[in-house]
């Protein structure tokens, strides 16, 4: 499955999961605030790699009406935060979910204002580019933000890539999955000490909680792994529950840890360095765009990101 729909699916409302529980907040709030500050009456705006509509809920905040149409190739939906406020605000919503920005189901000219938060430059911008370009009306604005390998999401991103260890990760499950297999050959729980399988399993656990759990220092610790056998270890109090329900909780334990592992590596791999964003800057360029600008934006000292406006000339 696609590693972001996985991690759509479970309900988060941005990227940064529980980080950003409500939403955005902090300076990409303020970004995007100032942006609604700027739109007509009832905008038409889009945003591309949307994920769960992650501008959505400050667009409801700010009390902007018009449509929003969220984008995102991953299957997406509405979060449960973007539905706060929904119905009352004259906010209408249309989601393309599985859809590439490379090809937008919308008419030309029919969007106000393009937007994107670290989701454009997951696309292949030699095509999403002109199509946000086909897709605004001309005077429309195209605003994003875009990793930047500099950052604070790309540094902790790299962390994350340097911490997984595949070994140990499948050496757990394959001990977990010993133990389950065991435990369905033995009709008492209490018998499941005297099989050797299975304690093998479990001192192979034992071995990795030690490893990876005892270290709680914020600077040190092995956060990915951490987060890992934490999971990894809730395994233990499903022991009465039916067969079925083990398997579903271990190939899921298994397919959400090296999900998170790839959607780490994409971070890495899309963020720009100062020659890409210029490149990507002489694209616009050549698309016709005008008022081009790039920045950075800061979160406290710490890159954010690269801001990135450009507009549709009049026509
Ligand atoms: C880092 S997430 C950002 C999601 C959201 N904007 C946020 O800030 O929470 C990147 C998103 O881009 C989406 N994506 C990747 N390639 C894409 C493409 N070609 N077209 C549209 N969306 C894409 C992914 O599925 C993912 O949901």
């Amino acid at each position: 499955m696609n590693p972001w729909s996985l991690f759509w699916r479970q309900g988060h409302s941005t990227t940064f999961g529980d980080y950003f529980k409500q939403g955005y907040t902090g300076a990409v709030d303020d970004w995007w605030q100032a942006k609604l500050a700027t739109l007509p009456t009832e905008p038409v705006v889009l945003e591309v790699g949307c994920g769960n509509c992650s501008l959505l809920p400050a667009m409801v905040k700010s009390g902007v009406k018009g449509t929003y149409i969220g984008v995102d190739l991953a299957s997406i939906r509405l979060s449960s935060v973007s539905e706060q406020g929904l119905p009352e605000s004259g906010i209408k919503v249309v989601l393309h979910s599985e859809t590439p920005a490379e090809k937008v189901p919308e008419a030309d000219a029919s969007v106000g204002l393009a937007t994107s938060v670290f989701g454009i430059e997951y696309s292949d911008t030699d095509k999403s580019l002109p199509e946000i370009h086909r897709l605004l009306e001309p005077g429309g604005q195209f605003c994003a933000l875009l990793h930047h390998t500099d950052s604070v999401v790309t540094s902790m991103s790299r962390r994350a890539i340097s911490e997984y260890n595949k070994d140990d990760l499948e050496g757990v499950i394959n001990a977990i999955s010993i133990i389950s297999t065991e435990r369905d050959n033995t009709p008492s729980l209490a018998d499941l000490g005297s099989n050797p399988k299975a304690e093998k399993g479990r001192k192979t656990i034992n071995r990795m909680a030690d490893k990876y759990l005892t270290n709680t220092d914020i600077n040190t610790a092995n956060a990915t792994m951490f987060e890992f056998m934490t999971d990894a270890l809730k395994f233990f109090k499903m022991m009465g529950t039916p067969a079925q329900d083990r398997r579903l909780f271990i190939s899921s334990l298994a397919e959400e840890h090296k999900a998170s592992h790839e959607r780490f590596k994409q971070m890495v791999s899309v963020a720009f360095d100062d020659a890409a964003i210029e490149t990507l800057k002489s694209k616009l360029d050549e698309l016709g765009f005008k008022q081009t600008t790039v920045s950075v934006i800061y979160s406290k000292d710490d890159i954010l990101a690269w801001e990135l406006n450009a507009r549709k000339p009049s026509a």
